[in-house]
């Protein structure tokens, strides 16, 4: 009786503290594409967290509520910064021991269903590493928030629902009142060993199982012998304040910084959008693995893109084929800034929709197809309609190229002040770039930066995906692009402490939240 009073007591100052306002004296903010994640972020917050403990608290939970895009069977980068330091952690799949540069070239085999699609998972160890180095709450307790929920149940989100309308056989990872008992009790195992179960104990054994059973050829060994690296942020600076973004082996960070480049000060779409018709046809050509080709920032190349815009664009027979990218796209995005100014950008991933479809039977963890991110058929293009080079070619222990773009921005005291980043492929780095321009240079609120509609530009397929209702859409098409209308391009999650006021804005678009916490 007096646990229970004491739990409805703790459920309604969690209920007062987290609210979506927007300004007063506040002691965080994250934002997150599900209320649940956003809620289990809040949650550790509160009790002394964090935003470290925060963001690996929701990317947990999105594991659980939101399963199509992210979770276990996946991986990630995280950027965490405060005043005077930064960090990344990179646990992004790496192709297993067995695979080569050919396993896709023969007939039949596939790099986005089924075992062989499924690059080495890596979550477990990025979230416990990153953790153990800058968390402070007591571990268990920044799982305790999915452990529950997966335990307990959850009422499905309009993004799920939606997901498992066009793949209902995913049914499979939910029983009864949507509990998710298989990853309950793996939650627990991550809870209390750390890891070290998805390294070399049960959730390996069950996770290799499937895979092999499904034709891949992940083992015990590649996930024994995974290893977390620590890379160096990209920096830049953009109209005064300085920027942190994602390295190799995304390409994110660099695509972000050339885009930014090459546009300070230029209101232009058409420039806008000829700058990323740059940037993403160099990510086509040359971008891959650190340990194959790094993907540096060149002044001079910016100067050049900034100096090529014209009123028309170029013609673009030999840009390549049309491609269709696939809507509803994976991946996850959470931004969490403290009130220590510690703040986190995580992104997290198992590649496409629900990813290779393939799940351990005892750990109900859905595993990436995480492979397809490489060049797996040279000239062809992947999944997201990306064209790659041989820099992304596979190798064992390779890294497959991302365009995932965890951002942070720094004030004029060096205090970070914007955490951003997005889900949906290539679509993130023209979100992440949006969503800042959005903020800095239109003055937008978080809101309405994160729900303005959006254009896109990957070089290849040769046309400007655009939003309904996009004020260019006249001026791009008298530029000579070609337009594809499109809905839903990709999902940004925002927090801003700006002017003494917090913003937390989530994605209209996948249905996220963003919270304040306060007193
Ligand atoms: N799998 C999506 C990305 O890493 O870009």
């Amino acid at each position: 009786m007096r646990r229970s009073l004491l739990l409805a007591l703790l459920c309604f100052c969690l209920f007062l503290v987290a609210t979506p306002a927007h300004s007063g004296a506040k002691t965080g903010a994250i934002s997150t594409d599900h209320p649940l994640a956003s809620r289990a972020g809040v949650d550790v917050l509160a009790r002394g967290g964090n935003a470290v403990d925060a963001a690996v608290a929701a990317a947990l939970a999105l594991g659980v509520v939101q399963p199509a895009g992210s979770g276990l069977g996946g991986g990630g980068f995280a950027l965490v910064a405060r005043k005077g330091e930064h960090h990344v952690l990179d646990f992004r799949e790496t192709a297993p021991k067995a695979a080569s540069r050919e396993m896709f070239l023969k007939e039949g085999s596939s790099s986005t269903l089924g075992g062989l699609a499924v690059g080495t998972p890596a979550e477990a160890f990025g979230l416990v590493e990153l953790h153990q180095r800058y968390g402070k709450l007591a571990w268990a307790k920044v799982v305790a928030p999915a452990q529950k929920l997966a335990s307990s149940g959850f009422e499905r989100g309009e993004h799920l629902a939606k997901g498992l309308l066009k793949n209902p056989q995913m049914s499979i990872l939910f029983g009864e009142g949507n509990r998710r008992s298989g990853l309950a009790a793996a939650l627990l195992s991550l809870a209390k060993d750390r890891g070290e179960s998805f390294r070399r104990g049960w959730v390996a054994q069950d996770l290799v199982a499937a895979v092999q059973g499904a034709g891949g050829v992940l083992t015990m060994e590649d996930l024994a012998s995974y290893k977390v690296e620590e890379r160096v942020a990209l920096q830049g600076v953009y109209d005064g304040y300085g920027v942190l973004t994602m390295p190799s082996p995304s390409s994110g960070g660099t695509v972000l910084l050339e885009l930014l480049g090459a546009t300070e000060g230029v209101t232009s779409v058409q420039c806008e959008v000829e700058a990323a018709k740059h940037a993403m046809a160099r990510r086509a050509l040359s971008a891959g693995d650190v340990a194959v080709g790094s993907n540096p920032i060149d002044p001079a190349r910016i100067a050049a893109i900034r100096a090529d815009c014209g009123a028309k664009t170029y013609a673009s027979e030999h840009y390549g084929a049309l491609v269709e990218p696939p809507r509803n796209a994976g991946t996850s995005h959470i931004s969490v800034l403290d009130g220590q100014g510690l703040a986190v950008a995580l992104t997290t991933t198992i590649n496409t929709s629900f990813g290779s479809q393939v799940v351990g039977p005892k750990s109900g963890i859905l595993l990436n197809n995480q492979m397809d991110d490489f060049t797996t058929r040279p000239g062809q293009p992947n999944a997201f309609g990306l064209v790659q080079s041989e820099a992304n070619a596979i190798a064992p222990g390779k890294r497959p190229l991302s365009s995932m773009t965890p951002t942070i921005l720094l004030d004029s005291a060096g205090e970070p002040f914007l955490v951003v980043g997005a889900s949906g492929g290539p679509f993130i780095i023209t979100s992440t770039y949006q969503v800042i321009r959005n903020i800095l240079d239109h003055d937008m609120r978080a809101e309405l930066a994160t729900a303005a509609p959006r254009w896109h530009h990957q070089w290849m397929p040769d046309l400007v995906m655009l939003e309904a209702n996009h004020p260019a859409q006249a001026m791009l098409v008298e530029a000579g692009h070609g337009i594809k209308e499109v809905a839903g391009l990709s999902s940004a999650q925002v927090v801003v402490r700006k002017d003494g006021t917090w913003q937390a804005a989530a994605d209209p678009r996948k249905g996220g939240a963003g919270f304040l916490v306060g007193q």
